[in-house]
């Protein structure tokens, strides 16, 4: 893999937003001494126990027995739960949320009914000693059920699809802008094309895990956690405790995705063992066990409907999207809603369909809508050729990324670049995806060296945010990045909306900087009092405050007129009135190169780059680690990722990562990525724009499309294994003769 980075060129020295610093907590991470929720050592004098969850065998039934005799009496068991001895909890609530918020904060109860919903659906927690004892015992466990027919399957039952009330983000399921229906009929130039993305799991290298621990202040809980509001709200809920009694820490946690936005079975099940036994207890769900208890993408079937003139301009587009969904908690990905903003069609029309299908909710996964819509889109609209594009900077993105690729040297027929056994090719596909700003607050504290501390209740899932947030608050009070000290991941600390959805640099980075903004206030009146304190005068930098012309040292000055330190808390709103004027998202351009064994139809990987318009970067290190990750999700995406599902039983068949196959270095190989480092005013005071998931969007439809450059192979049914390869490069060769 290329790397084009220089080194910490800015460490200490000068403004710190914009250099590529080093991870701040990599030391910490990479001596093994960040500790993880299930790492986390009991907090008080009582060890902790252990818990292993039973899930059940059937994919829709009920239990008509269950015995834990024998489990009960294996050597360390301390306690089994079923639904039959369970702490009483409230009803799991109506499957359609009223608002959005609902779906994070509801109760979310386990072991609380006879009914079996999904396969694998835990039907019992064994609690023991140890980890082992806990699943020695939970073998022991036996359960009858009486098993009822389930569906699984989406493309047979399309017809029995129906339209929610929402999709996903608050979103309209449909929407209609001019005459599709006569547009497209009457387009010289039409594609009508259909699409089919399989079922998809996040993995995050840490699993789900939890240690709870109740005192007389209440619950604490340790686990992984993108956004710790969420996780308060629902655990609250699910007990049936005032939100104030439960306290999250989540200060590490190894990956999320989409995967850690709710309490899954771990969380909610460690809180009610841990209550009962009056004992701390840990619970970690297995990778096995993340395929159905901890989310998913659902299948979906795109049918993409694209109409032009014969000079190439798009007069009438099309997407409709039939998804599965879950039959109790409906969860509809807005999967068809970023081509409304996208492409300037006169007459275009969407829509989103749910098909209900007895697995466990589908999930918020890593860009939910754009990445499995992007991918079905971007290789349909590379099947209309001879486009233009329009909007924003995406056309400089794929203006810079063409010249930067060679794309002028790419034939434009199938399959006429050979290089031995290689048939090689080149593809490319844009990049959008929505730029959000959850509210967020923040609390900054100087003491009286000039040290700084930054607390927030936001998380570091992998991204860097430990390090931007430094980077920020140091270059707003002027100070050396080693003066600051950012805590995240605490329940007690100020409210932020957590990582998710790209918006956590953005919405976290602005209440930090507003905070700093408050705490240079006082600093200033403390220093002066307020009335000399004109703003434009005023200039913290090098670790020293300038006031009316006099520069003094700020760990002098603060222990001069602050001996006891001074803090600030400050504040970003969300998407208010002022940031609606506005068409917030960001842009890129994905180009990809593969070489196709002609006889085999392996696919290899050549090069790849990514030129991404997401406003003022903020370290382009951790920001272009985002931007890989997202291409190698991308690459998985387009080449090798499904959950198979055995649809007599209706369980995922490869769940786990021998045989979930995912992008490992081998498969990548060269990726560049390029910003364009261009602020956005109106999307916040430091100009930034989410970028997390946008190395995902358009990703995979570049490479299944420079697979198509390749072989003339068109494979409509992700992910393009070699098997469809071989298929389609047999049918293209029919055709040409
Ligand atoms: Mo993201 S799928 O909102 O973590």
């Amino acid at each position: 893999m290329t790397t084009k980075m220089q080194g910490n060129a800015g460490r200490g020295q000068g403004a710190p937003v914009g250099l590529p610093i080093d991870r701040v907590d990599g030391r910490l991470k990479v001596t093994g001494r960040a500790t993880y929720a299930y790492e986390q050592p009991s907090a008080g004098p009582v060890p902790p126990a252990y818990g292993y969850i039973v899930g059940a065998t059937i994919a829709r039934g009920r239990i008509v027995a269950i015995d834990t005799r024998q489990a009960r009496q294996a050597p360390g068991v301390i306690h089994v739960m079923t639904h039959r001895n369970a702490p009483a909890q409230p009803a799991f609530g109506p499957s359609v949320p009223p608002t959005p918020r609902d779906v994070f904060t509801r109760a979310r109860p386990y072991l609380a009914s006879d009914r079996v919903r999904y396969y694998d659906e835990p039907v019992a927690l064994v609690v023991a000693e140890s980890f082992e004892a806990a699943r020695a015992a939970a073998a022991l466990v036996q359960v009858r059920y009486q098993a009822e027919p389930g569906e699984f399957e989406l493309a047979p039952r399309l017809a029995e699809a129906y339209q929610p009330p929402r999709t996903n983000a608050g979103f309209a399921p449909d929407s209609a802008t001019g005459n599709f229906a006569n547009a497209f009929s009457e387009a010289p130039v039409a594609l009508d094309v259909t699409y089919a993305t399989p079922y998809q799991s996040h993995n995050p290298m840490e699993p789900h895990a939890t240690m709870a621990v109740w005192s007389d202040a209440g619950l604490t809980v340790y686990t992984g956690s993108q956004t710790l509001g969420n996780f308060q709200a629902g655990l609250a809920a699910t007990l049936r405790i005032p939100p104030e009694r439960v306290r999250i820490v989540s200060p590490f946690t190894g990956g999320g995705f989409g995967a850690k936005l709710i309490v899954h079975a771990d969380t909610v099940l460690a809180a009610l063992a841990a209550r009962e036994l009056r004992r701390p207890v840990k619970i970690a769900l297995t990778r096995q066990q993340m395929y159905a208890n901890a989310g998913h993408r659902a299948a979906m079937s795109h049918r993409v409907r694209l109409g032009a003139d014969r000079d190439g301009r798009l007069s009438a587009m099309g997407y409709e999207v039939w998804s599965a969904t879950c039959r109790f908690e409906e969860y509809c990905e807005q999967t068809a809603v970023f081509a409304r903003a996208l492409y300037a069609a006169p007459h275009r029309a969407t829509r989103h369909r749910l098909v209900p299908v007895d697995l466990n909710r589908g999930e918020w996964m890593r860009s939910p809508g754009e990445a499995p819509g992007m991918l079905a889109f971007e290789c349909a609209m590379d099947e209309l050729t001879g486009l233009p594009y329009s909007t924003r900077n995406l056309v400089d993105c794929m203006r810079t990324g063409a010249a930067r690729f060679g794309w002028q040297h790419r034939r434009a027929a199938p399959r006429s670049v050979r290089e031995g056994r290689w048939l090689v090719g080149m593809g490319m596909a844009a990049a959008i995806r929505p730029n959000y700003l959850g509210a967020a607050a923040a609390q900054v504290a100087m003491d009286s060296r000039g040290r700084v501390t930054v607390r927030l209740d936001m998380t570091d899932i992998g991204t860097g945010t430990y390090t931007i947030l430094t980077q920020i608050a140091a270059e707003s009070l002027g100070v050396p990045l080693n003066w600051v000290r950012v805590e995240l991941g605490d329940s007690r600390f100020p409210r932020t909306a957590g990582s998710g959805g790209s918006w956590g640099a953005a919405s976290a980075g602005s209440a930090v900087a507003d905070a700093c903004t408050q705490l240079k206030a006082r600093i200033v009146a403390a220093a002066k009092g307020p009335e000399q304190a004109a703003p434009a005068a005023v200039r913290f930098a090098d670790g020293a405050v300038t006031l009316g012309g006099q520069t003094q040292r700020l760990d002098d000055l603060m222990a001069r007129v602050a001996p006891g330190g001074l803090q600030a808390e400050g504040r970003v709103a969300g998407m208010g009135e002022a940031y609606k004027a506005h068409s917030h998202h960001a842009y890129g351009a994905h180009f990809a190169e593969v070489a196709v064994d002609a006889d085999t139809g392996e696919i290899r990987m050549r090069r790849m780059l990514a030129v991404i318009g997401a406003g003022r970067i903020l370290n382009p290190k951790t920001a272009r680690s985002q931007i890989l990750g997202g291409m190698t999700w991308g690459i998985g995406a387009a080449l090798m990722e499904q959950t198979l599902l055995d649809t007599r039983y209706g369980n995922f068949i490869n769940h786990d990562l021998a045989e979930y196959l995912v992008p490992v270095n081998g498969d990548v190989a060269q990726m560049e990525v390029v910003f364009l480092d261009q602020p956005d005013p109106n999307a916040n005071p430091l100009g930034i724009k989410g970028l997390g998931e946008l190395g995902v969007c358009g990703a995979g439809a570049a490479v299944a499309n420079a697979v198509y450059n390749a072989t003339g192979a068109r494979v409509r049914e992700f992910p393009v294994t070699l098997d469809k390869v071989l298929a389609g490069m047999a049918a293209a060769e029919r055709l040409a003769l």
